[in-house]
């Protein structure tokens, strides 16, 4: 585990100043261009659930970066994935929640369909920062009455205290700063 969390570690970058002034972007790509980096993600994001939360139905990802991790975490657990993408890119019925974001704002939907009530969830995305992304996304799953069983992500900003939003909902994080 330390091994990976290391190998984790060495494959994020930092950006000052990007998207805008004052932010220091933290750069998961090179996380991708990795494999033994992304499988260490994976594998640590799998051990994790199947510790705590065995009776996951789905795997909800994020728009856009949630959507690199969240299919390969589904298909090792051999569960399916639903996507949370920013407004109008979703065909058919929607439900969609307006939120705010370290550097803007935007607007999340989900396919209507996309989750029967009772289903067990997991939400999955690169990065927690203020938690608006997470948060919205998690107001999207309760009205579709979905059971969510907490979140993950590879990074997690501390100072922006994101977990504090998503309460009581868990965040589990491999790498914080
Ligand atoms: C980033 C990041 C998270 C979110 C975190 O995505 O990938 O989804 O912001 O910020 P928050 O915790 O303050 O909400 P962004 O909206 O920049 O979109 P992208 O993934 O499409 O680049
Ligand atoms: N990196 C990537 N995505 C982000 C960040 C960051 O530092 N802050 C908010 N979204």
């Amino acid at each position: 585990r330390e091994e990976k969390l290391k190998r984790i570690n060495e494959s994020i970058r930092a950006f000052p100043d990007f998207p805008t002034k004052g932010i220091l972007f933290r750069d998961i790509c090179p996380i991708l261009k990795d494999p033994k980096s992304l499988t260490a993600v994976i594998d640590l994001f799998e051990d994790y659930v199947r510790q705590k939360h065995q009776d996951v139905d789905l795997i909800v990802g994020l728009d856009a970066r949630g959507f690199l991790f969240g299919p390969l975490l589904a298909q090792r657990l051999g569960i399916g994935f639903v996507l949370v993408r920013k407004k109008g890119k979703l065909p058919g019925p929607t439900v969609s929640v307006a939120y705010d974001l370290e550097y803007g704002k935007a607007e999340a939907e989900i396919q209507e369909d996309a989750v029967a009530p009772g289903q067990k969830v997991l939400l999955i995305d690169d990065l927690l920062a203020t938690g608006g992304t997470l948060n919205a996304a998690c107001a999207l799953l309760k009205k579709q009455q979905a059971d969510i069983v907490g979140c993950v992500v590879v990074v997690e900003l501390k100072d922006l205290n994101g977990a504090d939003k998503i309460k009581p909902h868990t965040v589990f994080s491999l790498v914080q700063y």
